[in-house]
Order: structure tokens, then C-alpha cells, then sequence
């Protein structure tokens, strides 16, 4: 079993569902708190023993990659003004050299084909994919847990939670074999389906380790749901030939692609956070 190094972070994404703020701004880089979204997805992965990043990235979206970079300028001037606290505060926005590569989605033709624009990166090796839209709190961040779960059975796993039985049509949900409370057998998968015909309310979350097999059936730009490449598909094609297993992970899982999502995480983390949490948790008083 090969050890899990390669993370793909697909970020071509045009944000439609926060303009304005995403007009002129990539939406990974809206912060929950303090900290833009891709860098706890940068973070998270780190924590799980990833040291290869692909950005998936489309136009307009350069701050992404300037974000993990050196800030020289910015660096020298807060060490001038004896600044230690901010300058601390940029530790986990610097990335080893080299450890982060992009490749440009030209096109917006779904996950599935976001994922196979990553294939040079990919090469023969394991991979993780983390949605950067998708934020969990855990004490043990969430792709570690997957990865524990990788090493475990030796093939492909994806984070999944229960969802409210109308919302099948907005995740990929899967069909299930056995199941002992923690992992699950996967044994199909389908991309948004409607609640009458959804085999189960198991929903996949934006968090994947998958052997690079997936790549073949990607390669074959079959369109599904919403006329898209859906890496759902070609993952469902993966069951049968290789382990596939579902990780009920422990941890709670904020949609910061929707609204209501986004501002639950931000009070979620805030109350986290000792420096903001008897702060918050008074004003929030007011509101209830
Ligand atoms: C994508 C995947 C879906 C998954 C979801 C998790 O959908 O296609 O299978 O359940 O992420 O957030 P999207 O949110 O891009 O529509």
C-alpha cells in the first residue's frame, strides 16, 4: 500500500452563490473567522500527512496560489514594528517551496473532470481531495481520520454523514453493504438523487482518498447529473474492482457554500477560539 502524500484541491469554482463579495475574489478565500477556507483545507491535509498540493484553478483566482507564498515586504515590516503576534499568525499561510502546483480548468464541465485536469499530478500514486467549501470541526481533523481508514483497508474512502431525507438531491449518496456504525461498505453510488429514489440518506462530504484507477474512468468525459463529469460516476465504476468504504467521521461538518452554512461556521469556530469565545458567546445573547 502506497503511503498518502497527493492532495488535489479542486478551486475553479465560480462562487455565484456569494456575489458580490466573490466578484473580484476567489470564493476559498472568504475567512471563517480569520483564516481564508482554503487554508483550513491546506491545514487539514497537512495534519494527515499530505506534503503535494494541486490547486485546480480557473481565471481570476491567482490570490489562491499567492496566499501560501512569502510576503516579503509584508514580513519585513512587521518585523520592524516588533509585531510577533501578526507575524505568528502568518506561519500556516507559507507553504514548503514547492509543494504546490496548479493546473487551470478551462472549462467548468464538473468535479469529475476538475479532478481528471489533476491527472499529470496524480500520476500512479493515492490521492486526497478536499472540497474547500466543506469545513468540519473536529478534534481529530477530519482527512486524518480518513486516512487512518485508507490505511486500514487499503483502497478508496469518503467522509459521508446522515442528511435529512429531502436534501438526497444535493450530495452524492450511497448504497450501503455492511456497516459497522464506523465504516461502511460501499456498494453503489449516485449523484443527486431525487429522495424517491435515493438508496439510502449516507451523503459523501468534500473529503476523498481515492486510488488513482478513477483517473480511466474520468478519462471517458461521461456527463451526469446537471450534464457535468461526475467524479461520483466514475468513483461508483472503482466498486467491485478495488475496496470502497464510507467513514462516518466524528466531527461536524459546516456547508460554507451556502450562506446559512457559512455563517454557522463562523459562530461554530468563533466560540472555538479562546481569544473570541466569551466575547461571542455574550453578544450572541442578544439575538436569541
Ligand atoms: C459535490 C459532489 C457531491 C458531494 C458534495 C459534497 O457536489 O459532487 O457528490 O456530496 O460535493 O459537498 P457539489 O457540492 O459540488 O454540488
Amino acid at each position: 500500500m502506497k503511503k498518502l502524500r497527493k492532495a488535489v484541491l479542486p478551486v475553479a469554482g465560480l462562487g455565484t452563490r456569494f456575489l458580490p463579495a466573490t466578484k473580484a475574489t476567489a470564493k476559498e478565500m472568504l475567512p471563517v473567522v480569520d483564516k481564508p477556507l482554503i487554508q483550513y483545507a491546506v491545514e487539514e491535509a497537512r495534519a494527515a500527512g499530505i506534503e503535494q498540493f494541486c490547486m485546480v484553478t480557473g481565471r481570476g483566482k491567482t490570490a489562491l496560489v499567492e496566499h501560501f507564498d512569502v510576503a516579503f515586504e509584508l514580513e519585513a515590516t512587521l518585523r520592524d514594528r516588533a509585531k510577533s503576534e501578526a507575524l505568528a499568525a502568518l506561519h500556516g499561510a507559507q507553504s514548503e517551496p514547492g509543494s504546490i502546483v496548479t493546473v487551470r480548468q478551462q472549462v467548468p464541465l464538473g468535479l469529475g473532470h476538475a479532478i481528471w485536469c489533476a491527472r499529470a499530478f496524480i500520476g500512479d500514486d493515492p490521492f486526497a481531495i478536499l472540497l474547500p467549501d466543506d469545513l468540519v470541526l473536529a478534534d481529530k481533523p477530519c482527512l486524518a481520520q480518513l486516512a487512518e481508514a485508507y490505511y486500514e483497508t487499503g483502497g478508496n474512502v469518503v467522509a459521508v454523514t446522515e442528511v435529512p431525507h429531502e436534501q438526497t438531491n444535493r450530495y452524492g449518496i450511497l448504497k450501503v453493504g455492511s456497516d459497522d456504525g464506523r465504516l461502511v461498505e460501499v456498494t453503489g453510488l449516485v449523484e443527486k438523487p431525487d429522495p424517491k429514489d435515493a438508496p439510502s440518506n449516507l451523503s459523501i462530504i468534500g473529503r476523498y482518498i481515492l486510488l488513482p484507477k478513477v483517473i480511466d474512468y474520468l478519462s471517458r468525459m461521461e456527463r451526469g447529473a446537471g450534464n457535468e463529469v461526475q467524479l461520483t460516476d466514475a468513483m461508483a465504476r472503482l466498486i467491485g474492482e478495488q475496496p470502497f468504504h464510507g467513514l462516518r467521521y466524528e466531527g461536524r461538518r459546516f456547508d460554507c457554500g451556502d450562506k446559512v452554512g457559512f455563517l454557522e461556521a463562523q459562530i461554530a469556530f468563533a466560540l472555538k477560539r479562546p481569544d473570541l469565545a466569551d466575547a461571542v458567546h455574550a453578544f450572541l445573547k442578544n439575538y436569541v
